[in-house]
């Protein structure tokens, strides 16, 4: 079993993780970066349309924290606002504008100023964007500089596979570290197919949300529900996950679904059903512009209403060459798919977006477990509440990733470290059986999706407990044995979170923001 020790390993390279590999680096630390994927940029950060807040033009943080909190339900951390409200505009002015030149749009006055665009529940326009591919933009130059930065190694087609906790793995006496205190993580390397263990003064987890463990999804396949799964398994304390929000307008089309940007709406586009009228106004005063957990609840309710199998998008009131230049992407998606959406509607339906809870975390992205720290999508820093505001993600996962960064470097330098032996992986394995990991990912999802969704109630949620803990103890007794892949590591987190999920929205028996029980 090969080993490796490094200062501070990070656990995923979306905007969370390489924000926080950068500034690590930059306090001159030794920082590994994990990814499980061959290519360091896959990630739900790559593939981000809307946008990153910026400041508008007559905002303030004060303004900024109002809308945040209105659209969280009453549930967000002030303090977590606050911070992210003050610091968040200046960290994407400094870091993003200054030091890393991602080129967001300019308006078209020839005053150099962004262009900034408005998304529901915003106050004012004050979203930062790249035509409707901001995260790629910002993806690809965080990981530029993390290529450039010496102190910084990536490795790719690593899948981790647990947090080494010293309670749990370590071969030393129990009392040589207060448990629980966490040392690194076991990597399954796929090229090799061999178990690493990664020793690490500070670990920083950074791995992405859960939008797989349901049927429909904006996300990519990465986004299966690993840091969570890790995280919980490891100790660490979890909270809110029962909110998981369902994005409005997600292209109907087969059972993929891609993402149509908030920020569409945010430009006037109006949200209508089959006889082209604007049902939003029936569930709230601003429309297509309400909330994202009203909106996707209204469009659900107008469907069942109607019998309708989707609801429609119309940004026809756009001259069309605007429309291709401001949304190219989803232009060309559209196309794809037979929709010029300079001449149609887009049928559009929710799906599984974004978790509002994970880790709980401090202000620096500490967890309740001794040295593991956790940012972006994974992490529960109180800013969301019950419901996320757009685009506030991924300036998230800046300040997060920064501060967690920051700290975790600090603390490499200041406390007395020292790395034991670690139990060495022990397996005997026998071949997993490809159609039995398939089938109990359609069992996961379609759970998830009917039972776990939009709208929960009572004995939906029994139904779904009964499904998945069986599901759970049969995953769990197979894992034991099974000859480990990418795949089967995945389905075991995937039934660990789904599970974490479905126990959050069993106990809380109050509908707020995205967790909505018709009983
Ligand atoms: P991610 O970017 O998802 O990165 C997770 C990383 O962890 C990846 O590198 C992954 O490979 C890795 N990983 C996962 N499991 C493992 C494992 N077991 N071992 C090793 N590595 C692992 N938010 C906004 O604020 N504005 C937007 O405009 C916006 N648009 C969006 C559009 C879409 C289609 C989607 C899906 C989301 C959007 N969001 C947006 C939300 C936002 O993009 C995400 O919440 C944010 O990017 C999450 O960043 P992250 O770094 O926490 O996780
Ligand atoms: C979008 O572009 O609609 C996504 C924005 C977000 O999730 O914050």
């Amino acid at each position: 079993m090969e080993r490796y020790e490094t200062d501070i390993l990070v656990i995923g390279s979306g905007l969370a993780g390489c924000a926080a590999a950068l500034s690590a680096a930059r306090q001159g630390v030794q920082v590994m970066v994990l990814t499980k994927d061959v290519q360091v940029e896959e990630s739900n950060t790559w593939y981000a349309q809307g946008g990153i807040i910026y400041r508008g033009k007559f905002d303030a943080p004060e303004i900024l924290a109002g809308d945040i909190i209105a659209a969280g339900a009453g549930l967000c951390s002030p303090e977590a606002v606050g911070l992210l409200s003050r610091e968040g505009p200046r960290l994407v002015q400094q870091l993003l504008i200054e030091d890393l030149g991602v080129p967001f749009d300019l308006a078209d006055d020839d005053s150099g100023a962004l262009d900034l665009t408005a998304e529901a529940a915003h106050s004012v326009a004050r979203i930062a964007h790249r035509k409707d591919t901001t995260g790629r933009s910002i993806e690809a130059s965080l990981v530029e500089a993390l290529r450039q930065d010496p102190k910084v190694t990536i490795l790719t087609g690593r899948t981790a596979i647990d947090l080494l906790t010293l309670s749990h793995h370590s071969r030393e006496p129990k009392d040589v570290y207060p448990p629980p205190t966490c040392a690194g993580a076991h990597v399954f390397n796929q090229a090799t197919h061999r178990v690493e263990t990664f020793m690490a003064k500070q670990t920083v987890l950074a791995a992405g949300g859960l939008g797989r463990i349901f049927l429909h999804t904006s996300n990519p396949p990465i986004a299966r529900g690993d840091g969570i799964a890790m995280a919980y398994r490891a100790g660490a304390r979890c909270i809110n996950m029962q909110y998981v929000q369902f994005h409005p307008t997600t292209l109907y089309d087969g059972d993929e679904r891609f993402l149509i940007s908030e920020s569409m709406r945010g430009e006037g586009a109006r949200l209508i059903d089959t006889h082209g009228r604007e049902f939003m106004q029936d569930y709230h005063p601003e429309g297509s512009l309400a909330p994202r957990d009203i909106v996707a609840r209204g469009i659900h309710q107008m469907m069942h209403k109607t019998g309708a199998p989707c609801a429609y998008l119309d940004i026809r009131h756009k001259p069309a060459d605007w429309i291709r230049t401001r949304f190219p992407r989803i232009h060309a998606k559209c196309l794809e798919v037979g929709i010029d959406i300079t001449e149609r509607p887009i049928p559009v339906v929710p799906a599984a977006h974004y978790s509002c809870g994970g880790v709980a975390v401090d202000a620096w992205g500490r967890s309740s477990l001794h040295r593991l720290w956790a940012v972006g999508e994974v992490s529960c820093t109180g800013v969301h509440g019950a419901n996320r505001l757009a685009s506030t993600s991924l300036l998230e996962c800046l300040l997060w990733g920064t501060r967690a960064g920051e700290a975790a470097s600090n603390a490499v330098k200041q406390d007395r470290h020292y790395l034991p032996d670690i139990n060495l992986w022990k397996y005997e394995t026998e071949p997993v059986d490809p159609a039995l990991v398939a089938q109990d990912w359609l069992t996961i999802r379609h759970t998830m999706w009917n039972y776990v969704g939009l709208v929960r109630s009572t004995k939906r949620l029994d139904r779904a407990h009964q499904i998945l803990r069986e599901l759970h103890l049969e995953i769990d007794r197979f894992y034991a044995k099974a000859e480990l892949s990418d795949s089967i590591i995945g389905l075991r987190n995937g039934i660990q979170t789904a599970l974490v999920v479905l126990l959050a929205a069993r106990e809380a028996r109050e509908s707020r923001g995205c967790h909505y029980r018709v009983d």
